[in-house]
């Protein structure tokens, strides 16, 4: 039987770009491969060819795509209760916030659906819960929060402001890791400052535990909120939790999206309760937020995570990778240095990545590059030494071809 939007079992990978071409908005620059299915690390295009994922969906199929325990919950809840609006109470919700906040710092959520969500719900919350005269935020240089009007404001790089000044008012952008420059910016009209604890798309950078301090001291000073994104260092990957854990800091908000829902859309900002409390009933909402599928997707992360022992295969994983890849930078210069932790490693090159994505993708490895120059080796948490295995070595095929990249 033919489906309603016309054969789309007989399409093949030409005729799907051409309907993309004629029908979808061209903001991405898409690879031309149609992905048909993922499982676990591997993902299947529509000629048959297999694809080992070492950036499954941007960070978000942290525990691989498919992963049969989100699948089943995903399923169950389906037959039970697809969406429910904020007007009731649901169990999924309750209970996924309850495993989120036993696992940082007790805060409270609010879900929304994404990560910009995330963090525009916690800018509106420190604006609302600081005191009137607090309008400022303070971000960091190469950050990136999302595209929405006060995330891409907040992400302090020009490229993403092209074509939509004049941003909002209220952001001041320091350099990151810059003790000197957070003090100088920080005065009594800043609400909160807004970082990630590792700078993900600005090419895996680490905050430095005095930075963190810093942060948290002058908030505390100042009567301003420290706010993490974890939308990218969320939920396992780095060998915690959360990127905070690795430090000495507790913040008063983190926002996450991305790993959370397994695949299913989700953003949550988790507060702590004092804070939370100003947000009542009107100040903020999200129609699908915390609906009880996504939430339920969510549920079984958390479980899978825990039952799989994923954190300290993570931490085993992370190492195992990183000292491939250490491997690799003796034998090609282009390699400069490996930053990062656990599952969120960057390769510094010397000279531009587009093309090595390229070759890569060509023998059946998909790598991101950031920044121009960072491949990003961020794969999912139930990745194998086999994968990593095959991985470096299509790596270092690639790379071995030298002057002609
Ligand atoms: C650290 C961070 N924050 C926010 C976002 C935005 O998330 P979303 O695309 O779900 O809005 C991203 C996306 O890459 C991110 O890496």
């Amino acid at each position: 039987m033919e489906a309603a939007c016309g054969g789309i079992n007989d399409m093949n990978t030409q005729d799907v770009i051409a309907m993309f071409n004629e029908y979808v908005i061209g903001n991405y620059g898409r690879l031309p491969r149609v992905i048909t299915r993922g499982q676990g690390n591997r993902l299947r295009d529509l000629d048959g060819n297999e694809i080992l994922d070492m950036f499954p969906g941007w960070a978000v199929s942290g525990i691989g795509h498919c992963h049969p325990k989100v699948v089943e919950a995903i399923r169950k809840q389906a037959g039970e209760l697809l969406h429910m609006d904020n007007t009731f109470y649901n169990i999924p919700q309750g209970q996924l916030a309850k495993l989120l906040s036993e696992r940082a710092f007790g805060g409270k959520c609010f879900f929304c659906n994404s990560g910009a969500e995330a963090n525009e719900a916690a800018l509106k919350l420190a604006r609302r819960h600081t005191a009137k005269e607090k309008y400022k935020f303070i971000t960091a240089e190469r950050g990136f929060h999302g595209r929405t009007f006060a995330a891409v404001t907040a992400t302090a790089q020009p490229k993403y402001h092209d074509g939509f000044l004049p941003m909002l008012p209220g952001f001041v952008y320091v350099p990151y890791n810059d003790i000197d420059a957070m003090h100088e910016a920080f005065t009594e009209e800043v609400a909160a400052v807004l970082i990630e604890p590792i700078q993900g798309e600005g090419g895996i950078h680490e905050a430095t535990p005095e930075y963190m301090q810093t942060i948290r001291d002058l908030c505390d000073e100042h009567g301003a909120l420290m706010i993490l994104d974890e939308v990218q260092t969320g939920l396992g990957r780095t060998g915690r939790w959360f990127g905070y854990q690795h430090y000495e800091v507790t913040p008063d908000i983190i926002t996450l999206a991305k790993a959370l829902g397994g695949g299913a859309a989700i953003g949550a900002m988790m507060a702590r309760p004092n804070i939370a409390a100003s947000l009542v009933p009107g100040t903020h909402a999200s129609t699908f937020g915390g609906n009880p599928l996504a939430c339920a997707a969510g549920i079984a992360v958390i479980e899978a995570i825990e039952e799989g022992g994923l954190l300290e295969h993570a931490v085993t994983m992370g190492d195992y990778t990183r000292n491939k890849l250490e491997a690799l930078k003796e034998k090609h210069p282009v390699i400069d240095h490996i930053r990062g932790k656990g599952l969120m490693l960057g390769v510094q090159l010397t000279m531009p990545g587009a093309a090595i994505v390229s070759r890569c993708l060509g023998k059946g490895l998909r790598v991101n590059c950031t920044q121009d120059s960072v491949l990003r080796f961020m794969p999912s948490m139930v990745v194998t030494t086999d994968e990593i295995d095959q991985a470096i070595s299509i790596l270092d095929e690639v790379l071995g071809e030298g002057e002609t990249l």
